[in-house]
């Protein structure tokens, strides 16, 4: 039998969405876009979501994008289509707001492998260092951080630091070392890494290269070094996106996860796009964030039409949290 939704919030910690059954004959398009009005809500969306939740999404955009986005709305409630560091972000800007996920498990790998209590004793190990930490990092993580970046002006963050001072950059070791290279700031790491971006296959990516020589190598930084010395282009999602509409090339090779070729393909429709290949022979070929795809069209519908899950922060994670975000908005 399918649970009724007070067996459904119930079960929401253990599930991490409402297990509700939706009507198959729904119009699930139709009926967001009405939740939307009905609620005073905005949908935020990262361009890794499935395609028709980027489609249908008020805002479409990178990290950096997206929490400008949340800090600037006046919507009542900020529906986040993208994942839980992405939606607790949103609620440090915004606590007096409603924000709303449609699956509490849309984690994040790279936030995940830095956890608060180790980060905090590698700090202390360290008191003289500023610390750094690219948003992909839990609430609490932030609430340990002097400053938040993210891949869009990473750089321009840390050139905002003074030279003498030194740096702690966490949780991406394969940002902070491409970041060390940028920048020539000998920073400190902590070795966390995004399974996504590290499950391409180099090997793969060369041959593939072979049979499309004139294809530009286009990755996020978030990709390991010897990726990332074969790539013409390094940026963020929202920078490759842009590369890929301005410049002269006609065929692309694209690593970073493989939701962003759906706005990428509606952009430049005359273009070749092909997804960098991954080490897992999977189905799509390519490397994509499991988590992101934990966001379905369903829950979206049923986390707005129930208003849950929804995103709860102390009072302390929220003051203590927002002091690195609103740096790094006063500079970026
Ligand atoms: P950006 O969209 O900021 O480039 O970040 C990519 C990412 O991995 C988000 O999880
Ligand atoms: Fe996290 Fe990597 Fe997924 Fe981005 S792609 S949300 S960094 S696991």
């Amino acid at each position: 039998m399918t649970p009724n939704i007070i067996e459904a919030k119930k079960n929401l910690n253990q599930l991490g969405y409402l297990n509700l059954k939706v009507d198959e004959k729904l119009d699930l398009v139709a009926e967001i876009q009405k939740l939307k009005k009905e609620k005073n809500a905005v949908i935020l969306a990262h361009y890794y979501q499935e395609a028709v939740i980027q489609d249908i999404a008020d805002y479409l955009g990178d990290s950096l994008a997206l929490a400008k986005k949340a800090a600037q709305t006046d919507a009542e409630t900020i529906v986040f289509a993208g994942v839980h560091f992405m939606a607790e972000t949103a609620k440090i800007i915004n606590p007096e707001k409603k924000v709303l996920l449609p699956d509490l498990k849309a984690g994040c790998s790279l936030a995940d492998s830095c956890p608060p209590a180790e980060f905090k004793k590698f700090i202390d190990q360290h008191p003289d260092h500023i610390v750094i930490t690219y948003i992909n990092c839990s609430a609490e993580i932030k609430t340990l951080s002097d400053i938040t970046c993210t891949s869009s002006n990473a750089v321009q963050i840390i050139e905002s630091i003074p030279k003498d001072q030194p740096i702690i950059f966490a949780p991406d070791k394969n940002l902070g070392k491409y970041l060390i290279k940028e920048t020539g700031r000998d920073m400190l790491l902590w070795e966390g890494s995004c399974m996504v971006h590290e499950a391409f296959s180099i090997e793969r990516l060369l041959d593939l290269h072979k049979k499309h020589p004139k294809a530009k190598i286009i990755a996020h930084p978030e990709s390991e070094e010897p990726l990332l010395k074969t790539a013409q282009f390094i940026g963020s999602t929202s920078q490759l996106l842009k590369f890929v509409k301005e410049d002269k090339g006609e065929e692309f090779i694209v690593a970073t996860e493989a939701g962003i070729l759906h706005q990428m393909a509606k952009e430049v429709p005359n273009k070749i796009l092909i997804p960098a290949p991954s080490n897992e022979d999977n189905t799509c070929a390519c490397s994509e964030c499991a988590y992101m795809k934990l966001n379905t069209l369903e829950k979206l519908y049923l986390c707005m039409k129930y208003e849950s899950p929804e995103i709860i922060l102390s009072e302390e994670v929220i003051e203590k949290g927002r002091r690195p975000i609103e740096r790094m908005l006063s500079i970026s």
